[in-house]
């Protein structure tokens, strides 16, 4: 979920909707604004921002502001279920981020006797303010002493419809900022939301409660002590979150990858060609016995792969786990573990809490990450930055390839610093991947009709492959999943006919990667054991590996980096799947860019 809000001189309408579109990619099931003028003013919709940008009564004026996007946690998708809410006399409007895990006890003891207009979690928030406000008199004792009763993750927005002069806020895992400006002050869950106002922006530890106003920002830690801090300079540009003339963001990510891959080159080398990277984090790679990658989603996936690279090159055993697992399920950890967190938007919050888990016992921590002042990368001892620039599009694309190439650059470095001797110039063949990527960019017709042909009206679709191709294949059916709607699994080439071919029927389509000559000749004869059964194979293949009736061959590129290029077929053929069904590819149901709950 997104939160924005504004406290200045401006009528806040704009600035809140404007702020709202660029957080789309929180979760876009509902939104809604408030805005105080004499009154609160509360408009919501069930659906996206466009819809609440037609709800929203042009003729009210307000300089006091908040709003919400949000992607449902407690309660479906509805106009009651969305932020804001407020309280029973509607003195009191809030939007909130977060899950609240002791909601019912709050409930039972604070607030019995209070009707409540929707099943949020939030609700009860704003109900204990005014029920606690009625005892105290005071909002801001009675603010502080809710966000104190809370347990779980919140990031808070709060307006009182007595006093045009202040947004409450608070948070505690979630995320938010504070962006600061003349006459103004805004509050943000990222600081993309707040770009068209300013670039300056204070960050907020958890559990802090900040007094919002026009011309004065008061932090306070939870006792009550004011904090002093100093901003920070937003580093992102304003365009770069444009589409510009692409009809999709997807698509012009995909075409990124090329340029990110260059960017990732020049960022992590210097003038001797030497690789470029923090002394510490190289200290902290050679001095471990174990790494353990914890990631979710693509990163997941980026994270195996990495497992091979740093294994392959560096000689250090790795573990790969999925953050919501690992956090109640720790493997037994070795003597000098390193944690290294990959995450595109740095905000994951099952990743966090497992960093917050295994800060607290000690270990080192690399994140791996989009945006470098994001929580992991915050909490984290060391940060490897992405360089792809901002990722809207719900399905990752980018992000993936510069996970890896970041990924293999760290592996290299490993090894050399431990003194391995490697036939293996990343920086050089990271180029020919570039250029590889370019002519795959240029082939969509080609790929257009691979999806036409073998994706048409399909309800399910399998990847397969062996060794890394394994890896891309999961990846490549998370993409068409994700964004067409295709029930899509990846398998080792192997393992498919220990039960799911048993799925397989006349016209199935099976994805087949081919890149690695090692395991050519046995991925060949999985595809000849689902042909038996009727599945409809599109096998893609590196140059050099390839047979006749092979769907597409790849640019060749070095064995360890093919995944780098196998996968942007499989996104343009997702990509193109999506639109052919006409799914709104960059914001697929159900799903959320940046899940900030656990
Ligand atoms: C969400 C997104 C996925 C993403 C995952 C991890 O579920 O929908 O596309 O891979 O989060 O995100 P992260 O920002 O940590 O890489």
């Amino acid at each position: 979920c997104g939160i924005v809000g504004y406290i200045g001189l401006e009528d806040t309408k704009e600035i809140l909707l404007t702020g709202l579109e660029k957080l789309e990619y929180r979760g876009y099931d509902s939104a809604g604004i408030a805005t105080l003028n004499g009154g609160v003013k509360v408009s919501k919709v069930k659906g996206r921002i466009a819809a609440l940008r037609e709800a929203v009564d042009a003729n009210v004026h307000s300089t006091l502001g908040i709003g919400h996007t949000r992607w449902a946690t407690h309660g479906a998708p509805s106009v009651d279920n969305a932020h804001p809410h407020q309280s029973r006399t509607e003195r009191f409007t809030i939007v909130h981020n977060g899950v609240i895990e002791n909601y019912l006890d709050i409930k039972n003891d604070y607030l019995e006797n209070v009707e409540m207009n929707s099943e949020t979690d939030t609700e009860i928030i704003v109900q204990l303010i005014e029920v606690l406000n009625n005892e105290l008199q005071d909002v801001a004792a009675a603010f502080r002493k809710a966000v104190n009763l809370l347990t779980g993750s919140y990031a808070i927005a709060l307006i009182d419809a007595e006093d045009e002069d202040t947004i409450y806020v608070a948070k505690n895992k979630s995320p938010l900022l504070v962006g600061l400006g003349k006459d103004f002050n805004a509050v943000a869950s990222d600081s993309m939301a707040a770009l068209h106002v300013t670039d300056q922006f204070l960050e907020l530890m958890d559990k802090e409660t900040v007094l919002l106003r026009r011309n004065e920002v008061i932090i306070q830690s939870p006792d009550g002590e004011v904090v002093n801090r100093e901003p920070f300079t937003a580093e992102l540009d304003a365009t770069d979150i444009e589409k510009g003339t692409y009809p999709h963001f997807m698509l012009k990510e995909i075409d990124e990858q090329p340029f990110v891959i260059r960017k990732i080159i020049q960022k992590y080398q210097n003038e001797n060609d030497e690789i470029k990277l923090e002394p510490e984090i190289r200290e902290a790679m050679k001095n471990c016995d174990r790494i353990y990658i914890i990631a979710a989603g693509t990163s997941y996936h980026a994270g195996l792969l990495g497992k091979q690279f740093i294994e392959k090159l560096a000689n250090i055993p790795v573990e790969v786990h999925v953050a919501s697992e690992f956090s109640y399920n720790m493997p037994l950890l070795s003597e000098k573990p390193l944690f290294v967190y990959i995450s595109q938007s740095g905000e994951t919050a099952d990743s966090r809490s497992v960093l917050v888990q295994t800060k607290k016992l000690g270990h080192p921590a690399l994140t791996v990450t989009n945006v470098p002042g994001s929580t992991l990368s915050r909490e984290a001892d060391y940060t490897m930055h992405l360089h792809a620039g901002p990722e809207i599009a719900v399905a990752s694309t980018k992000a993936y390839t510069a996970q890896m190439a970041v990924l293999a650059i760290l592996a290299v470095d490993t090894a050399r610093a431990k003194g391995i001797e490697l036939d293996f110039d990343p920086m050089q063949e990271l180029g020919i991947v570039a250029t590889a990527m370019e002519a795959l960019t240029d082939q969509k017709e080609e790929l257009e009709q691979l999806a036409r042909e073998y994706l048409p009206t399909t309800r399910n679709c399998f990847f397969i492959g062996r060794g890394i191709d394994f890896y891309v294949g999961l990846e490549g059916s998370l993409k068409l999943k994700e964004i067409s709607y295709i029930q899509a699994e990846g398998f080792a080439g192997g393992e498919l006919k220990h039960g799911t071919i048993a799925l397989i029927e006349e016209g199935t389509p099976v994805v087949a990667l081919a890149t690695q000559a090692s395991v050519n000749y046995s991925i060949r004869g999985n595809v000849q054991e689902v042909e038996a059964r009727g599945a409809n194979s599109m096998i893609i293949s590196m140059k050099g590996l390839e047979k006749d009736g092979d769907a597409f061959i790849l640019p060749h590129v070095h064995d360890l980096l093919t995944p780098l290029v196998s996968v942007v077929p499989l996104q343009l053929i997702s990509y193109y799947a999506a639109l052919h069904r006409d799914c709104d590819v960059d914001k697929p149901r159900n799903l959320a860019k940046s899940v900030t709950v656990e």
